[in-house]
C-alpha cells in the first residue's frame, strides 16, 4: 500500500523526528517543515541515532572529521556548506552518497536554523 506509506512520511512532524525536540523560533519550524519535504530524513534523523547519514542531533557546533583526515567545527558555514555543495565536505566514515537539492539561500538558512535548534535544546 503506497498510500499508506505516504500518510506516514506526511505524518512526518511525529514519525521522522519522534522523541526529537521540536524548534521554537519561527526559522527553526520552517527548516524542520523543508527537511521533512525535502526528503532529508529518509538518511537523518533528529534523535541521536546514525542513519545512512549522520544524525542531526548535537551536530550543530560538534568537530566534525573529514574523508581525509581534516577537523572541522560544524558552524553555520560549514553546515550550509554540506546542503548546498554535500560532496564538497564528506564527513568521514561516510559515503558522499547525499543528492544534492534546490532549495534556495533562504530555506537553506532555515534548516540551518533548525540544526542549530536541535543543539540548543535537550
Ligand atoms: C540519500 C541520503 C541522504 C539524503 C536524502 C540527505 N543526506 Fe545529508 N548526508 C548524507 C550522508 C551519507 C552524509 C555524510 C557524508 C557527507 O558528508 O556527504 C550527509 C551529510 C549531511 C550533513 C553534514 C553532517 C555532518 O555530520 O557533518 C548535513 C548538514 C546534511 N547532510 C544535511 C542534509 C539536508 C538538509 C538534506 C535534505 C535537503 C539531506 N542532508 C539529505 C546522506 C543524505
Amino acid at each position: 500500500m503506497v498510500a499508506a506509506g505516504m500518510l506516514v512520511v506526511a505524518c512526518g512532524g511525529g514519525g521522522g523526528t519522534a522523541g526529537a525536540p521540536q524548534p521554537t523560533s519561527a526559522a527553526g519550524k520552517r527548516g524542520l517543515v523543508l527537511a521533512e519535504q525535502s526528503g532529508c530524513q529518509a538518511c537523518h534523523t533528529a534523535n541521536g541515532k546514525n542513519s545512512t547519514g549522520p544524525t542531526w542531533k548535537d551536530l550543530a557546533g560538534s568537530r566534525i572529521k573529514l574523508d581525509g583526515g581534516k577537523t572541522v567545527v560544524a558552524n553555520d558555514s560549514y553546515l550550509t556548506r554540506s546542503i548546498i555543495a554535500p560532496k564538497s565536505q564528506v564527513v568521514s566514515g561516510y559515503a558522499g552518497i547525499m543528492p544534492g537539492n534546490d532549495l534556495s539561500e533562504d530555506q537553506v538558512a532555515d534548516i540551518v536554523a533548525y540544526l542549530n535548534e536541535l543543539s540548543s535544546l535537550t
